[in-house]
């Protein structure tokens, strides 16, 4: 495997759009919703650097049916709070053609809430399929064509463990 970002990378990048997230919802109450399983070591590591008393929630919606490729959604694991009237900002570990997020969005929307956001920890903008998915936070866009594994990334639910960002190279399947 390839090295592509670096824990002290990921931390920076992480801790700077934490600054802006608990500038923008001071005093908001805002409802943390995690895209599982991939989101969980993002997740983490951005709620203990928000200062906006967040809440936080989990959905597991199926994107990939094997492998690498994009498959049909379902929603597998709902959420157990309430979302109306609440600012939702969905924590994506990544965003590739915006489906995920799209399903997501409209799902929050659907149940009332009073805005939904997205910060994502990658996103592979050039994959976008759907539009007007960008996220308003990012910590890092990526246009390579390897896919990426740690930090929460999977491939075939191993390399979830490691603690920087690697392209995944024929010798790690
Ligand atoms: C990944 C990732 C996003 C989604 C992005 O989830 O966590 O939720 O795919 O893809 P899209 O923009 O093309 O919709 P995956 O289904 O691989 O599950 P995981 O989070 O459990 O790894």
């Amino acid at each position: 495997m390839q090295l592509l970002y670096t824990a002290s990378q990921i931390d920076q990048e992480i801790t700077n759009v934490a600054a802006q997230i608990s500038e923008d919802y001071q005093g908001k109450k805002p409802l943390l919703v995690g895209v599982l399983k991939g989101c969980t070591v993002f997740m983490a590591h951005l709620l203990v650097r928000l200062t906006c008393d967040p809440e936080i929630d989990f959905m597991t919606v199926s994107s990939y049916s094997k492998g690498t490729e994009s498959g049909d959604l379902q929603l597998k694991k709902d959420l157990d709070c309430p979302v109306a009237d609440r600012h939702v900002l969905i924590v994506e570990d990544i965003i590739d053609t915006g489906k995920t997020v799209h399903f997501v969005r409209e799902y929050l929307m659907e149940k009332g809430a009073a805005s939904v956001e997205v910060v994502a920890f990658v996103d592979k903008e050039q994959r976008r399929a759907q539009s007007g998915m960008e996220p308003k936070y990012t910590c890092f866009k990526y246009d390579g064509d390897p896919f990426v594994i740690g930090f929460g990334f999977d491939y075939m639910e191993r390399y979830r463990n490691l603690p920087a960002v690697y392209q995944l190279e024929e010798h790690d399947k």
